[in-house]
């Protein structure tokens, strides 16, 4: 019998997670199926006791439902609960067990444009929503000990800063500030929705004062290069588009149900020939 998997959202008509997964499954031999799920906010208690009922092995969860999940679920990982975030459910025999690899695959993604150790680096988040707080308290929990935060609402960078129960060395910095010191970072993370399609003209700050080799990260993959990316490679930086921390979440969710770390660069390939260099939702 195939084995059912998932991925939980409202809206997502647009979700690349099938293709996705569905590759890595083939490649692997493994006979399963992973499907779309469309479940609104009033429906989610039912959709959760359905995993149960159908015996679905596992599910990613999307937005809007990744913290409004975590009381429906048995258990929850500590990462998954500091950041507040599921995005991977797996079955173990009838008990739901909640996951957050959406930082983490951020970091796996990171990683290979990283020379030297992730922990020494200096790194600006720019943002303050879910997933600079998954990218924030995952480089936080990995020993990265200095990472400033910028964003528009001040109360909302300082709040994330404040309720991180990891130890760091954090400022807040208004944007405007944060544009003059950004000379100071090795990495530099753009986790806003700012510059995605269809206003792809916009982006959250002036990079005139970046230093040659940061590496700048865009955690979004429509379009594949943002004009903050494209600004920041025309001053030097080393820059990486979303589509790194889709894949990686993504396989690091497959790793979860299966024990198998799958094949990431044909994930990859697979959700790019999807995406026809056009436009996307998670
Ligand atoms: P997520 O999906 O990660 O939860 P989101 O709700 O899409 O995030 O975006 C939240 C982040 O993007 C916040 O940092 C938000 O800034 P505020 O805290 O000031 O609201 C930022 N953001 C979204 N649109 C923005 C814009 N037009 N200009 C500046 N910041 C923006």
């Amino acid at each position: 019998m195939n084995d059912v998997y998932g991925v939980i959202g409202d809206p997502i008509a647009h979700s690349k997670s099938p293709i996705m997964h569905n590759v890595a499954f083939n490649d692997n031999q493994i006979e399963a199926t992973y499907v779309k799920f469309h479940v609104s906010k009033e429906q989610l208690p039912q959709a959760i006791s359905g995993l149960r009922a159908l015996d679905i092995k596992g599910v990613n969860i999307t937005v809007p439902h990744k913290s409004s999940v975590m009381p429906l679920l048995d258990e929850i990982d500590p990462l998954a609960n500091a950041i507040g975030a599921v995005n991977t459910v797996v079955n173990q025999n009838g008990t739901l067990i909640g996951y957050n690899t959406d930082g983490l695959g951020f970091v796996e993604g990171l990683k290979p444009h990283i020379d030297g150790e992730l922990e020494t680096k200096s790194v600006l988040i720019i943002g303050a929503g879910g997933a600079a707080k998954a990218i924030y308290y995952t480089l936080a929990s990995l020993g990265v000990k200095k990472i400033d935060l910028t964003n528009r609402t001040k109360e909302n960078g300082v709040a994330l800063i404040n309720s991180c129960p990891f130890a760091l060395e954090s400022r807040y910095l208004h944007l405007s500030e944060a544009e003059t010191i950004l000379s100071d970072y090795d990495v530099i993370i753009q986790t806003t929705s700012i510059g995605m399609s269809p206003s792809v003209e916009q982006y959250p700050l002036a990079l005139r004062q970046l230093k040659n080799g940061t590496v700048v990260s865009d955690i979004i993959y429509n379009p594949l290069q943002t004009t903050f990316l494209k600004q920041a490679k025309q001053l030097g930086a080393r820059t990486q588009n979303g589509l790194d921390m889709f894949v990686f979440q993504g396989a690091l969710a497959f790793e979860k149900w299966t024990g198998i770390f799958p094949n990431t660069i044909m994930m990859k390939k697979a959700v790019l020939k999807q995406l026809g260099g056009s436009h996307v939702n998670r």
